[in-house]
């Protein structure tokens, strides 16, 4: 039988969060960029999954809805986390997020062993 570890946490106030831009929040140990475009908010792995390099000091593309990676240019979606340039190939973990009135709330769900 399988166990899924569930952390959430308020990582903070809607206004903390610029519009169309990334923000790098701790949730529980795991480094998560909260990305906020208008009032929708998306939540990725915050490493790259082509080097170690924080994906929150990227740029965000709003029209796309992507964040490119600073360092070697990949981008990667938003809503998936699939990495739709190269050089990166593989997919970053996405969160659950969402808005509990001003409150930004990040899930992270960990399936465990038995
Ligand atoms: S480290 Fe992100 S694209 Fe190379």
């Amino acid at each position: 039988m399988s166990t899924a570890d569930v952390t959430e946490i308020r990582v903070g106030a809607v206004a903390d969060f610029p519009v169309d831009e990334a923000t790098k929040v701790d949730v529980g140990g795991c480094l998560v960029a909260v990305v906020r475009i208008g009032d929708d908010f998306y939540a990725l792995d915050d490493t790259c999954s082509h080097a170690d390099v924080s994906l929150s000091e990227g740029m965000v593309e709003a029209d796309d809805l992507t964040l490119e990676c600073w360092r070697h240019g990949a981008q990667f979606r938003l809503t998936d986390g699939e990495a739709v340039t190269l050089p990166a190939t593989r997919p970053v973990p996405v969160y659950d997020i969402r808005v509990d009135g001003d409150d930004v709330v990040v899930t992270i769900t960990q399936e465990g062993g038995s």
